[in-house]
């Protein structure tokens, strides 16, 4: 899960897929493009919408993304497409530049991108929250029916 910051909306994206998943089958991590917040815990706002939803996501540490992480993963989500620019910037081959997806792809909705809740008010947080927990739904789903398929 990735976005700019990695500290309002990829963490609510990783918490909520986590929850969604079976831990020991799936490894679900976020990271920004930017590097502003390194070392630092999600905004209080993104931990205060989790935490209204019974997800906790206080321990999570901003890190950015790195070219290492198209290896490590199977599917990159971006929040929005600037954040799918500078991802595919940093691919190397095409193999990796298909593994990434904009996130609200995955709902049947108008809204192409997550909105960075980062300058207004708490309301934002929580379009935001409802909106990446529609996809990551409909994800946990797909990767559910995979496993299963073996
Ligand atoms: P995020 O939001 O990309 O959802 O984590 C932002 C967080 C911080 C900044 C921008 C967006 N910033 O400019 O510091």
């Amino acid at each position: 899960m990735v976005c700019l910051g990695n500290i309002c909306r990829s963490p609510l994206a990783e918490g909520i897929l986590k929850n969604k998943v079976n831990p020991n089958a799936t490894f679900v991590d976020s990271a920004g493009t930017a590097g502003y917040h390194i070392g630092n815990a999600p905004d209080p706002r993104s931990i205060a919408v989790a935490k209204k939803y019974n997800i906790d996501i206080s321990r999570q540490v901003c890190r950015k993304f790195t070219n290492a992480d198209f290896e490590e993963f199977t599917t990159i989500y971006v929040m929005d497409k600037s954040n799918y620019d500078n991802v595919i910037a940093q691919a190397h081959n095409k193999e990796q530049i298909a593994k990434v997806k904009l996130l609200l792809n995955h709902i049947d909705t108008k809204i192409t991108e997550v909105p960075d809740p980062y300058y207004g008010g708490d309301s934002g947080f929580e379009d935001v929250y409802k909106l990446i927990d529609q996809a990551c739904s409909n994800i946990a789903k797909t990767i559910k029916e995979q496993q299963t398929n073996g």
